[in-house]
């Protein structure tokens, strides 16, 4: 049970992934709740977690839940996919502060875009296997038609920093031509890693598809999430590297570069954590 009075206002909110994806949400955080402070942990060393079992997984999310909680967060938002499918369900059983994921709010977003109801999906094997969103959107529309696709190679190529490049765009071509045969008109990016290399993905499905990124409903669920609970940061926006904590398995220089590149507010440090001790 989550004792509302334990929760500090100015803790701050504790994101994580498997590695870089969950910046993408980090992103959209920052940019329409700004004055609350983020406590990020990318499992560089243990990435990709798509391709791993369910006991893997919850077993890793376990570790960093655990971690997360001994740095005091307010609030967990699971800026993975993979991990929101597999593991989501028995975790929030588990935490002592309030909990979201990414697929719930990429469901309500995707049920809003679609015009004819054909709704692709893209992410990684587990996410896919699960049928999470398939699940969710007939819930909305039983009617819907919801065409997963498992792209296993695009975390891969982003972890490795190959955004806008030829092997990305003809890897994408492969992935996506089947779901532009099937008439979709609605694409989730359902892996948060896949909004970093969205413009290959667009030029690839055309206009003609509107993509959906859970990150921008995720915070705003999260804003929602803060207010239920009364725990909304008073302090004011203010921008620079001190205000936000990354913190990583692996590769902690790598992991900066790679960040500073999407985040774009100031230079950031990160730094390595044994995991395993949690
Ligand atoms: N970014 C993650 C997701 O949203 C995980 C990708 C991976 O580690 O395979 O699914």
């Amino acid at each position: 049970m989550i004792k509302y009075e334990d929760l500090d206002p100015e803790a701050p909110i504790g994101v994580f992934d498997s590695g870089v994806g969950g910046l993408t949400v980090v992103r959209e955080i920052i940019r329409q709740i700004p004055n609350e402070s983020l406590l990020y942990f990318g499992d560089t060393a243990r990435v990709p977690y798509g391709t791993k079992s369910k006991d893997t997984v919850l077993r890793y999310t376990r570790q960093i839940v655990r971690f997360l909680e001994s740095q005091k967060v307010k609030a967990i938002v699971v800026a993975c996919n993979t991990v929101s499918a597999v593991a989501l369900d028995e975790i929030e059983k588990e935490v002592n502060v309030p909990i979201i994921g990414v697929v719930k709010p990429g469901v309500k977003a995707a049920s809003q875009a679609t015009r004819n109801g054909k709704i692709g999906v893209i992410a990684t094997k587990a996410t896919i296997e699960s049928n999470i969103y398939a699940t969710y959107l007939k819930k909305i529309d039983p009617n819907a038609e919801v065409l997963g696709k498992a792209c296993p190679l695009f975390v891969p190529l982003v972890e490795n920093g190959l955004l806008e490049d030829p092997v990305t765009d003809e890897i994408a071509a492969r992935y996506l031509s089947e779901l532009m045969d099937r008439g979709i008109d609605t694409l989730v990016l359902g892996c948060t890693h896949y909004p970093l290399i969205r413009s290959t993905i667009a030029r690839t499905v055309g206009e003609g598809v509107t993509l959906v990124n859970p990150a921008y409903e995720t915070a705003l669920e999260l804003k929602a999430l803060l207010s239920q609970y009364g725990i909304e940061s008073k302090e004011r926006p203010r921008l620079g590297s001190n205000k936000h904590r990354f913190y990583v398995s692996d590769d902690a220089q790598g992991f900066e570069v790679f960040a500073n590149s999407v985040l774009k507010y100031g230079i950031l440090s990160a730094q390595v954590i044994n995991i395993e001790n949690y």
